[in-house]
């Protein structure tokens, strides 16, 4: 097998940072949703999300249900399409008593996120708030904030911790920039 790390330019965020930075979200959304009526929901986007949604989980202290919806964006690559696509839709009927939070590797152009929260409003959601690991706010092309934001990263092509570049990298246990050349051919 290769080593995957003759890839990585550098490590842009190291594991414990990354520890630290799922307890503080953790510790927001504990407090934001202890008191709340309804349920929590956490809705992780598959691929990207699951190693943050797997570590957020668990340090929770609030009780929650977790779904999933899978959706691409990305025309393949490093470049995304601007169109999102809902390639699996979340896995319950009656949204009405369900506080949804969408968890998410990263957020890029925005078109993801901005989406995802029109159309599960539009399905009756209670409500819906954005988590997200990793934010890259220089490359937005729409008007959105993520409610909760781990730590916002320059406009570079990282990989790790749940990211992927053409389905690699995802089991890196750090958040990495991927060296050019590996898709500049
Ligand atoms: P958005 O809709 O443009 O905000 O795109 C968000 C999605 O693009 C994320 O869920 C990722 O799957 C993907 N993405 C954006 N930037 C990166 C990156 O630097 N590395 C890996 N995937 C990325
Ligand atoms: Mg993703």
């Amino acid at each position: 097998m290769t080593d995957l790390s003759n890839d990585i330019d550098r490590i842009l965020v190291d594991e414990k940072s990354i520890d630290k930075t799922v307890r503080e979200i953790a510790g927001m959304i504990d407090r934001d949703y202890s008191a709340m009526d309804g349920k929590l929901v956490l809705l992780g986007i598959l691929k990207g999300s699951v190693v943050f949604m797997g570590e957020l989980m668990k340090r929770l202290t609030v009780p929650v249900e977790i779904d999933f919806m899978k959706v691409s964006s990305y025309a393949g690559g490093t470049k995304t399409s601007g169109r999102v696509n809902i390639i699996l839709d979340i896995q319950r009927a009656d949204l009405s008593d369900s506080n949804i939070l969408i968890v998410e590797d990263i957020v890029d152009s925005g078109r993801t996120l901005s989406y995802l929260t029109e159309y599960l409003k539009l399905k009756g959601a209670k409500s819906v708030k954005t988590c997200t690991l990793l934010d890259k706010p220089d490359r937005r092309e729409v008007d959105f904030e993520p409610d909760y934001v781990g730590i916002k990263i320059p406009d570079e092509f990282v990989i790790g911790y749940g990211l992927d570049y053409d389905e690699k990298y995802r089991a890196l246990p750090f958040v990495g920039i991927l060296k050019r050349s590996v898709y500049e051919k």
